[in-house]
């Protein structure tokens, strides 16, 4: 088992420490290799207009577990509980993967290469079930398609499993965008990107007692039919299963 960063002593955490930001240094290399001059990306591949109808979302629950306690604990799970989520958690998932994203990379965000975060809701509090995309400037769900329940829903996802978790968070990226400001380089930056925001989203998940894993075995079909991602300009790199853990 990999131990916990309590019990590593100081040489071993200073040791993780350089290699963090060896890999961040080559990371960087990277990118300046990659790099050809940055072009604006034009307005047709920017993101789409935000008109369907809104769900405003609580504000994010407050953590109800440290870091450092769920952290040994955390693992893959692909099994749920069939009680709610609370509207507040899936806030404080979707905030957490957003805000993961803005810090990250603020330059990206604002020359109009976004993530878009969708959410497929079955079982959230004050959520009628369907599939949502995420406006984080209004803290709200914006919804885009509805979705089948019960076992037709196993239909929308590569392993049923996914299907009885609470709710999905399908990050997209529009790699349209990507390509014309980073040249192939923005494809690796938009699956890091998602990486990120996928497990801002899992950690932040943790601390509130839920259970889920990232995954990546989305159907393109189904995104294509609900949510127009034609896996160019809209495209699935990531997502997220979650929901409350199954009680023995
Ligand atoms: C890029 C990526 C894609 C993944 N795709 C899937 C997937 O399609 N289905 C799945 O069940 N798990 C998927 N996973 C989750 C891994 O299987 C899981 O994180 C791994 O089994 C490690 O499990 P652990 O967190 O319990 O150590 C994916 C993970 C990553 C990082």
């Amino acid at each position: 088992m990999t131990p916990s960063t309590e019990t590593l002593g100081a040489p071993a955490r200073d040791e993780r420490l350089r290699l963090l930001e060896r890999l961040l240094a080559d990371t960087r290399l990277d990118a300046e290799a990659a790099g050809r001059p940055r072009t604006p990306v034009p307005a047709e591949l920017r993101r789409a207009p935000e008109d369907g109808p809104l769900t405003p979302l609580p504000p994010p629950a407050a953590p109800r577990a440290v870091l450092d306690d769920v952290l040994p604990g955390r693992t893959a799970v692909r099994d749920y509980g069939y009680a709610p989520m609370s509207g507040a958690d899936l806030s404080a998932i979707l905030t957490a993967a957003d805000r993961m994203d803005a810090g990250g990379w603020p330059a990206e965000r604002a020359a109009g290469v976004d993530l878009e975060l969708y959410c497929a809701a079955w079982r959230v509090t004050g959520v009628d079930t369907g599939l949502y995309r995420y406006l984080p400037r209004q803290s709200a769900l914006c919804r885009v398609a509805s979705l089948p329940d019960g076992p037709e829903a196993e239909d929308l996802v590569m392993q049923r499993e996914f299907a009885q978790a609470a709710a999905l968070l399908v990050i997209t990226g529009n790699l349209a965008a990507a390509l014309a400001r980073n040249g192939s380089h923005g494809h690796r930056l938009l699956l890091t990107r998602a990486g990120a925001a996928g497990h801002a989203a899992w950690l932040t998940a943790l601390r509130l007692d839920l259970v889920g894993t990232v995954f990546a075995g989305l159907l393109p079909h189904v995104l294509r039919e609900r949510a127009a991602a034609d896996g160019y300009h809209r495209a699935a790199l990531f997502a997220f299963a979650a929901g409350p853990p199954q009680r023995q």
